[in-house]
């Protein structure tokens, strides 16, 4: 690939950056009554407002013309028509597909396991499918890790005022404490397991849905835990031989990522809380999305936006972290569902050509819901010397309208992004309570939290994943990343077990295994 600083664009931006060090965003307001008007866009329940950023309507040409040099639209286009982009694995990037009404250019792997799981949905819910002694479900323990577990797990919490299925529980650390508190709080006759897993090799969920599986067995006899077990795997074949029913394997296509698979199977226990025609109008916000996406010009395309101001504040301004900041106490696990799509996908320093990355590169993502961030970590997106960027994300209705609440949330969201673009300058008081602001940040407002408009949300996300990946070359639906500490924890396990001696560590390594092996044995380390 050619050199991205070196491109005319890059280039451009450099010497843009350069001129406009000082410029302050209070300026920019000053300088323009409709700014507002200018650098925001809305697309059904969502609107995006970028006003407060370093950005002028220079720095935002200068944006676009770094997409377009970039042939955003070409690779949005070469998605969507499931050509092989993710070339590290040659495989496409097919999550669109799975939320497309009629599946893009009819793909029949992903129609029949749509149908597959919305029976099985359909079938738990109504009480047509039960466990072993004929009683119906009451609670779901999903068992899956990484992207087999945060996107189901965010949006059962964000779309709780939409339960009316069972209980749903997840397990996803190899920590024994996790499953087995799960396990106290239900009752095998009437619980469900999904073991989600693409590859149904990973350890934590392999070693956990072992553990169900013998706790079913103990409790309701052997032969019995085909009628409670469901998996999702693109690994038919090794979830049959775990004994899973043929049934009940909901296939995963491969070219589906985890951190993109929550409108698969991945997703079953969300459907199953809030039923299927919840479920579908969370596809259909995504599928809202992706149109938008895909048929939009570059200039008021909402992702394509998100994407640019992300890569002018990390490249550009600095900003090596992005704080996400929920003002919802259901998206409470957002963040964390955001870090990993964010992380795993552009936490890279190769490019798809195999080159040294010049630039670019994930920021670092955390975050929770507001307003307890206010009181831990704001300070430092406030006063600290590391510019981060901030990204609120703000409901304009509750489903808990409890006294004035929400308008004090809302007071509170819209209070931080005016502080840290206007700041508080120091010439009127001590150094310490000065604030320099200019600060960026991003307001995402949302109408309320609904099946529609969380699909939209997430899908804005994904897809400003892209944008940037195709900028910085990179291919953000592999994750090599992870895979030497797995093969590491596999050949450290029987020594740590006290079964083989342990050879070839490091010193450190080597005396923190020797440690545990004597933990183990009830001796002192
Ligand atoms: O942590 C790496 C990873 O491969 C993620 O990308 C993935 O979502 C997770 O592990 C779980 O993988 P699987 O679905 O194969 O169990």
């Amino acid at each position: 690939m050619a050199s991205l600083k070196s491109s005319p664009a890059w280039k451009a931006l450099e010497a843009h950056r350069k001129k406009t060090t000082g410029l302050h965003m209070r300026d920019l307001f000053a300088d323009d009554k409709d700014r507002l008007k200018a650098m925001s866009v809305g697309l059904g329940g969502l609107f995006l407002d970028y006003s407060k950023n370093r950005v002028s309507a220079e720095t935002y040409a200068l944006l676009i013309d770094l997409a377009r040099e970039a042939d955003v639209e070409g690779w949005r286009g070469r998605m969507a028509a499931g050509e092989e982009i993710n070339t590290t694995e040659g495989r496409p990037a097919l999550h669109m597909a799975l939320r497309d009404p009629g599946g893009p250019g009819g793909n029949e792997e992903i129609i029949s396991a749509r149908k597959a799981m919305e029976r099985i949905c359909r079938d738990v819910r109504d009480g047509k499918m039960t466990g072993a002694t004929g009683k119906p479900f009451q609670a779901v323990v999903h068992i899956g890790t990484g992207g087999s577990h945060l996107g189901p797990a965010m949006v059962v919490r964000a779309l709780e005022a939409y339960r009316d299925g069972p209980d749903i529980h997840f397990v996803s650390n190899v920590d024994g404490a996790q499953i087995a508190q799960v396990l106290d709080g239900v009752v095998p006759e009437t619980t469900l397991f999904i073991a989600a897993s693409k590859s149904f090799t990973t350890e934590e969920t392999l070693t956990n849905a072992r553990t169900a599986y013998a706790w079913l067995t103990e409790s309701l006899g052997d032969g019995t835990v085909p009628a409670h077990f469901i998996a999702v795997t693109a690994n038919a074949g090794a979830a049959g031989d775990f004994g899973i029913g043929e049934n009940l394997i909901l296939p995963l296509a491969e070219g589906v990522a985890g951190r993109f698979s929550v409108w698969s199977g991945v997703g079953l226990a969300a459907s199953l809380a809030i039923g299927w025609e919840n479920f579908e109008a969370m596809l259909s916000g995504a599928h809202d999305m992706d149109r938008h996406f895909l048929d939009t010009p570059l200039d008021a395309n909402m992702p394509v936006i998100l994407g640019l101001i992300g890569i002018w504040n990390i490249d550009f301004l600095g900003a090596e972290a992005l704080a996400v900041l929920p003002y919802d106490q259901g998206l409470g696990l957002l963040p964390n569902y955001l870090r990993q799509l964010e992380m795993e996908s552009n936490g890279k320093s190769i490019g798809r050509d195999g080159t040294v990355l010049e630039a670019g590169g994930a920021p670092i993502v955390f975050g929770e819901p507001g307003t307890g961030g206010q009181h831990a970590f704001y300070q430092a997106i406030h006063q600290g010397r590391r510019l981060i960027a901030s990204d609120f994300i703000v409901p304009l209705r509750t489903h808990h309208p409890t006294g004035d609440h929400h308008q004090r949330l809302l007071a509170n969201a819209f209070a931080q992004s005016e502080a840290l673009m206007k700041g508080r300058p120091g010439d009127k008081q001590p150094p310490h309570r000065a604030f320099e602001g200019n600060r960026p940040s991003n307001t995402i407002l949302m109408d309320q939290v609904d099946p529609f408009t969380l699909g939209q949300l997430i899908a804005l996300y994904e897809h400003k994943v892209f944008v940037q990946a195709v900028i910085w070359g990179i291919n953000p639906f592999d994750q090599w990343g992870v895979e030497l500490s797995k093969e590491l924890a596999a050949a450290i396990l029987p020594e740590v077990q006290g079964e083989n001696a342990s050879r070839g560590h490091d010193s450190s390594t080597r005396g923190l295994i020797a440690r545990a092996r004597k933990a183990k044995e009830g001796k002192q380390p």
